[in-house]
């Protein structure tokens, strides 16, 4: 009988969602590996918590894309679940690619991950794909398009990869909505995001850990997408 799975790997996690998420699954008892593009230099005073492993990768071209692909493939893990958290947040006046990159990490690096990796799930055994998509897919964006559009594509490789690996993997998708300000955000913008949702709050990553556990524990979800978005639906 093969080995339990024990990974999870987690793209664009060496920071804010994505790392809290590591450090939880860790806490749980998971292997995480971490893809980030650097290597950071608070590390050297702060080591990443016991069982995470970063994995260097840059998502902005298909070559990098591969490169990543053929180092995972190498260390053979025994794939628990894929978790596809990177993300680029760029303006439409950003200049002529930025489309073209957020494509890349929205759309072409969890397509050639989920096609290339799957064999790296342990046949018989639990096993789940989990896009971080974004709530504003759900009515578009008049200044965030390209954004939209690139996270959009993202909700239909939920349901396509969901029909393909079905009943193997499970794949669904969690769409946040406001869950942690940047740095940057001043107090004008921070009161106008918050009027938005019914909850009104900045809830945290801790939500999105939470909705991760609830698509990996639930056996009988795939092709869906989970809102989380503290009730804007509702405003
Ligand atoms: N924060 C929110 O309130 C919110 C709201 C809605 C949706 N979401 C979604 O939730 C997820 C996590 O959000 P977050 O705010 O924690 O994200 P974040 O801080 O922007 O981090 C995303 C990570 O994506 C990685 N990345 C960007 N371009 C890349 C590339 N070309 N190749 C490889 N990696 C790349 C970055 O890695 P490096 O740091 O290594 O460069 C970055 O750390 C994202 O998918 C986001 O769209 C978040």
């Amino acid at each position: 009988m093969p080995a339990a799975p024990d990974t999870i790997l987690i793209t664009g996690a060496a920071q804010r969602i994505g790392l809290h998420c590591a450090e939880r699954l860790a806490d749980d008892g998971f292997k995480v590996l971490i893809t980030c593009r650097r290597v950071r230099s608070e590390w050297q005073h702060q080591p990443l918590a016991e069982g995470i492993e970063p994995m260097l990768a840059d998502f902005s071209t298909a070559g990098g894309i591969q490169q990543f692909i053929n180092e995972l493939q190498a260390r053979a893990p025994r794939l628990r679940a894929i978790i596809h958290n990177a993300s680029l947040w760029l303006d439409d006046s950003d200049g002529a690619d930025a489309l073209q990159q957020m494509f890349m990490v929205h759309m072409q690096a969890p397509y050639l991950i989920n096609q290339q990796c799957n064999n790296l799930f342990v046949p018989g055994a639990p096993a789940d794909i989990i896009h971080l998509g974004d709530d504003v897919t759900r009515k578009g964006s008049a200044r965030h398009i390209g954004y939209c559009a690139t996270k959009s594509g993202l909700d239909g490789l939920t349901r396509s990869f969901a029909a393909s690996l079905a009943p193997a993997i499970k794949v669904n998708a969690i769409a946040p909505a406001l869950i942690m300000f940047n740095p940057e955000d001043d107090a004008d913008y921070r009161a106008r995001a918050l009027t938005k949702s019914a909850m009104g709050i900045e809830p945290g990553p801790d939500v999105v850990y939470q909705s991760i556990r609830y698509l990996m524990d639930n056996p009988y979800i795939t092709g869906s997408c989970l809102p989380l978005n503290g009730g804007r639906h509702l405003k």
